[in-house]
């Protein structure tokens, strides 16, 4: 399969060749996921031909990504977001060298488009016509939308407590959407189970190899937007930890064809109340799973589907887990708004609420040159946004009422 080798699991190593039907380890279960490795020498990639072309989506590293097809058929911009260098956040944390990755800019509004992307290629080469995913919203609402602008359908199991506007997204998009009685990770066992019984192939994240493959392509182009100097810290929101992983694997890639020289270290920002990747860092590095209880539901996940991998990844960066609070993430979605202008959701700013724990702590010092991503836009949850701050009374209309009101 073009330059991919194998598939190997993060538990025991064995390797596997592509084939429709398999996810994760036969022989360790559905939590070992596959990692998927290229043969480096056979990849032509480099930084003069990518100079070349302005940098307007992530195909241009079709060669580190395991399609056989060559011709990408999705008809929607697909990543090619901002890297912001966002001077006022940096003053108002102190930093000389922080940089935003908006990826609210995809199509549908999160950085999940990239993983979607490819696992719709792939469904394709191997055959399949319909798709499914579990989803706590976003996951579902990207590939809804990329299975729109293709014409392929999905089917979408979310628990029935996700944002209103999330489903609003799926429903227009026209997938079919199953509002589960139930949690994430119910919704996550449906759909593996209905994928398996009626022949769908299943997107879930984590659990499906190429959803990793997807979102690496978010470090490629932060590797390349910094001018080949990767960040010393790269800081992402974690649930199921397949963006974290994606992230690792992005840098990881790079340096195995030799585009970049050095490696990162990643900090995963996870919500006190969901935080099994963050137990899992600090202890035996064994994923249990805990109750969940955070308004950020993106990142609400009791048994993170790709947690040993991300904890394997954390470590090999020498990285580390922070949790924060709902207050704190609250407190970062007003600031990232006030001070860049970028609206994310409460999961989407949960990095700069751990970058703003980790200053207080002395954790980073003022000339690291650290990126924070910023996952999914706040448009997907204006309800979580509205607690963070006052709605004001409505206004007569006078200017005489104008001028009593107390102006900011
Ligand atoms: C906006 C946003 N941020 C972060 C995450 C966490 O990603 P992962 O589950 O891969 O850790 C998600 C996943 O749904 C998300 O939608
Ligand atoms: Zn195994």
């Amino acid at each position: 399969m073009g330059n991919v080798i194998s598939l190997s699991c993060v538990l025991c190593g064995k390797l596997y060749e592509e084939s429709p039907g398999l996810y994760a380890c036969l022989a360790c279960g559905d939590l070992a996921t596959l990692r998927v490795s290229y043969d480096y020498e056979s990849v032509t990639i480099g930084r003069e031909s990518l100079a070349s072309q302005p940098l307007s989506d992530q195909w241009r590293y079709l060669p580190l990504l395991p399609l056989r097809n060559r011709k990408v058929s999705i008809p929607l911009r697909i990543g090619g977001t901002p890297l912001y260098p966002a001077p006022r956040l940096r003053q108002a944390l102190g930093l000389q060298h922080l940089w935003v990755k908006d990826d609210t800019s995809n199509p549908s509004g999160s950085l999940k488009d990239r993983a979607s992307a490819v696992v719709i290629l792939k469904g394709r080469e191997l055959g399949y016509s319909e798709i499914a995913t579990a989803s706590t919203g976003n996951a579902g609402a990207s590939l809804a939308c990329l299975c729109a602008s293709v014409g392929m359908r999905c089917h979408i199991f979310v628990p029935k407590s996700a944002p209103l506007p999330k489903l609003a997204q799926l429903l227009i998009f026209g997938a079919n959407l199953l509002p589960v009685e139930g949690s994430y990770d119910d919704a996550f066992n449906l759909c593996t189970e209905a994928c398996r019984e009626l022949g769908w192939y299943n997107r879930n994240t984590g659990y499906n190899p190429y959803t990793v493959e997807g979102k690496k392509t978010v470090s490629m182009e932060i590797s390349e937007q910094m001018g080949w100097e990767p960040p010393d810290t790269v800081i992402v929101p974690v649930g199921d930890g397949c963006i974290l992983s994606g992230a690792w694997k992005g840098f990881f890639d790079l340096k195995g064809v030799g585009l970049i020289s050095r490696l990162p270290r990643l900090v995963a920002a996870q919500a006190e109340g969901s935080q099994a990747i963050k137990q899992a860092f600090d202890g035996d590095g064994k994923i249990r799973p805990v109750q969940v209880n955070t308004l950020a539901d993106s990142i609400s996940v009791s048994l993170p589907r790709n947690g040993a991998m991300a904890v394997q990844d954390l470590r090999a960066s020498g990285g580390m887990a922070v949790t924060v609070s709902d207050g704190e993430i609250l407190e970062a979605m007003k600031l990232l708004g006030r001070s860049a202008g970028l609206f994310g959701e409460a999961a989407g700013v949960a990095a700069l609420a751990a970058l703003l724990k980790l200053r207080s702590r002395g954790d980073i010092s003022s000339d690291e040159r650290v990126v924070i991503i910023v996952t999914g836009s706040g448009l997907k949850d204006t309800g979580s946004a509205l607690k963070s701050v006052t709605m004001p009374p409505p206004l007569p209309c006078s200017i005489e009422a104008l001028r009593s009101r107390e102006l900011h």
